[in-house]
């Protein structure tokens, strides 16, 4: 696990109570929490509630004597990799937003030197007041970063903007924080999942890609600043935060999506599992089953991928296959065959539906081996590499 060191910063609102589930989630992630709370969080939750969660003594008090260390507004952001504050309520984004540094939390806030992230929470009328939207502006303008807020149901009864995110969609957030940005700037296309073929109004032809692994690298490329597109087949996952995603059923659907949107790619990367057929004799109505044997005619699909590499001005391409032998031969045939500077190998067998992976890399200058993990660590080795290979290409 890639265990960070991130400093929770806890003010006083309803939405308090979220965050005790935030610090599962972050700890959960392998990371260490160290949480800070404003005099008013405590009137919400008690800090024993943080303490259990983290294992660790929880901070309150700018002049605590009972604490050896008199320089913690210092020595707490250096200590951190990332600081996050959830929730965060008007009143401490206005001290934020003017350097105004009057206890503990907003003192280490002003003394900080890791990425900043602020998750606002309080009722709507707070959260569309002029001098609250100006502070956000300012705090944007600092570099803070700004999750949210959602809208909907509010704990006062109104319904609105201003909710807190919720704890999984931050802990993203703070994640991605993390990670560095090769990508920034830089529009990623992406497919993802199975297609679906239809044969009939109920039949169809498809396969088991779960699109895990396309999710994964979506992810990845949002985490290094990429403004993602994500072209995607049927399947149950949520997009990560900051991703578009394009829903579509068939190759052909794929394509069509995939050409309205690749000339604005910088990368485009093929995760999908496309069918490479599609059904001739296709029926409207749900076709009965008397018939003994139902014969269904198959003509190939377009390949989307060798389309895009086509193009008389590509993006940098990368692909996947998916071999159920030889991965190798027939991966380094594939990427030579479709002109990619990059593709990543995997087996079939292994691979679909899997929550890990196990992938070779192969580009010009060979192999480069990922051992089994889970889809989301090689989805970030993946990115990296083709960031590398992009910017050389490139000359960034
Ligand atoms: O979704 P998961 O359950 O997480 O599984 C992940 C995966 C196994 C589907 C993924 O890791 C993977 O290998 N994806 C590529 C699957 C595939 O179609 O491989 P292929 O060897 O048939 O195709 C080679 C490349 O051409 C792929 O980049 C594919 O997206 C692309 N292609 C293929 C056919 C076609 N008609 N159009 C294409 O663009």
């Amino acid at each position: 696990m890639n265990q960070k060191k991130i400093l929770l910063g806890v003010t006083g609102g309803i939405a308090v109570y979220k965050s005790a589930e935030l610090v599962r989630q972050l700890v959960k992630a392998g990371h260490e929490v160290q949480v800070v709370m404003t005099r008013s969080a405590t009137e919400f939750v008690g800090p024993v509630t943080f303490q259990a969660l983290t294992g660790r003594d929880v901070f309150v008090d700018m002049w605590d004597k009972q604490r050896g260390d008199s320089m913690a507004h210092i020595s707490l952001t250096r200590w951190a990799d990332a600081f996050v504050v959830a929730p965060a309520t008007a009143n401490f984004l206005a001290k934020l937003a003017n350097g105004i540094a009057d206890d503990l939390l907003s003192t280490l806030a002003a003394a900080r030197e890791c990425p900043l992230l602020v998750a606002p929470a309080m009722n709507k009328q707070m959260w569309g007041n002029p001098a609250n939207q100006r502070n956000i502006v300012q705090l944007k303008a600092d570099g803070v970063a700004i999750l949210g807020p959602a809208s909907g149901f509010q704990a006062c009864g109104e319904v609105g903007e201003g909710r807190m995110l919720e704890a999984e969609e931050i802990a993203l957030h703070v994640d991605a924080a993390l990670q560095p940005k090769p990508l920034a700037g830089k529009k990623v296309l992406i497919t993802a999942g199975p297609t679906f073929e239809r044969i009939d109004a109920v039949r169809g032809i498809t396969n088991p890609s779960s699109g895990k692994m396309g999710y994964a690298v979506a992810r990845a490329a949002w985490e290094a600043g990429a403004e993602v597109t994500l072209v995607s087949g049927q399947v149950s996952l949520t997009p990560p935060p900051g991703c578009r995603r394009i829903d579509v059923v068939s190759a052909q659907d794929m394509l069509n999506a995939v050409n309205a949107e690749v000339d604005a790619a910088d990368i485009f990367i093929g995760v999908a599992a496309v069918a490479d057929y599609y059904v001739l004799n296709q029926s409207e109505q749900k076709i009965k089953k008397d018939a003994h044997i139902l014969t269904l005619e198959l003509a190939p699909n377009p390949d989307i991928l060798a389309n895009v590499t086509a193009r008389d001005n590509p993006p940098f391409c990368v692909g996947f296959a998916a071999e159920s032998e030889n991965l190798l031969e027939y991966a380094e045939a594939k990427r030579r065959r479709k002109k990619l500077p990059l593709l990543a190998a995997n087996l079939v067998q292994t691979a679909i539906g899997a929550d890990d992976n196990e992938i070779i890399l192969l580009d010009d200058e060979g192999e480069h081996r990922l051992p089994r993990a889970d889809k989301l660590e090689l989805a970030r080795k993946l990115v990296a590499h083709a960031a590398r290979l992009y910017a050389r290409q490139n000359k960034v």
